[in-house]
């Protein structure tokens, strides 16, 4: 079930999403929460730390896992998903590492993925942040992926290679070709409650297919409609074919 919201611009969708998770961390100290990359969950991820800085709001009980980390990129590429959140959240909070967890990409693909499933196994997740891409993916469970996928590696669409060509000095032949990625059906089990944020014309596709599609792999998002609680937090822009 969706609630949406509709947002004048990225600040206001950033604001509801960091309340969100404010308020969750609130209620439950000791959250597990499910972490995204992308350029979406900067915002919120900025007014997470400000929040730790000014109010004290503490991470040293909190284990979160990420949805997805490229393969063929080192961990410490400036480009990976591991260094993405040690920049713009792990190294700001007091979150303990070995309470952080984001697939790995090194050594044996098909092997990481079981270990990832087997690390979530003992928990719930209670809050989970998902950006979109414009082609409706979730995590990287690119269209024609089943909805019971579990953590697997996946080949990203030609879409998706070229939207984040831009991390990648605007060169299609430096951006990764596959990932390991959270599947939908991790997502779906895992997730208590998820917070999903867009911006920008063009996601307005993506949402539209997510919210008002048929619940079909061609759109990945679409998922999201048998979920219990799902609040989309979006802009006017990526509103716009509601
Ligand atoms: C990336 C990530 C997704 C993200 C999406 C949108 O490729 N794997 O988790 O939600 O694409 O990214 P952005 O927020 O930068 O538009």
């Amino acid at each position: 079930m969706f609630t949406i919201i509709i947002c004048r611009d990225y600040e206001e969708v950033s604001n509801k999403a960091f309340a969100l998770f404010r308020d969750q961390m609130k209620k439950k100290p000791n959250s597990v929460l499910g972490l995204a990359t992308g350029s979406s969950p900067l915002g919120t991820y900025q007014r997470l730390i400000e929040d730790h800085r000014l109010n004290g709001t503490s991470y040293r009980d909190v284990v979160t896992f990420n949805l997805d980390e490229y393969i063929g990129l080192p961990e410490d590429h400036p480009q990976s998903y591991h260094m993405f959140m040690e920049n713009n959240l792990f190294s700001k909070i007091d979150i303990r590492k070995e309470n952080t967890h984001i697939p790995s990409s090194i050594g044996d693909a098909e092997e990481n993925c079981k270990a990832y499933e087997k690390l979530l196994e003992p928990y719930d997740i209670d809050i989970q942040l998902l950006g979109i891409g414009s082609d409706g993916h979730i995590g990287f469970n690119e269209p024609g992926t089943p909805f019971d996928a579990l953590t697997h590696i996946q080949v990203l669409d030609s879409r998706t290679v070229r939207d984040n060509a831009r991390f990648f000095d605007n060169d299609v032949n430096k951006v990764p070709k596959s990932a390991i990625t959270m599947g939908s059906g991790t997502i779906m089990n895992k997730a208590k409650k998820i917070v999903l944020i867009a911006t920008g014309a063009n996601k307005a596709d993506a949402i539209w297919g997510m919210v008002k599609g048929d619940r079909d792999i061609n759109c990945p998002a679409s998922v999201l409609q048998g979920h219990p609680d799902v609040v989309a937090i979006i802009d006017r822009a990526a509103a716009g074919r509601l």
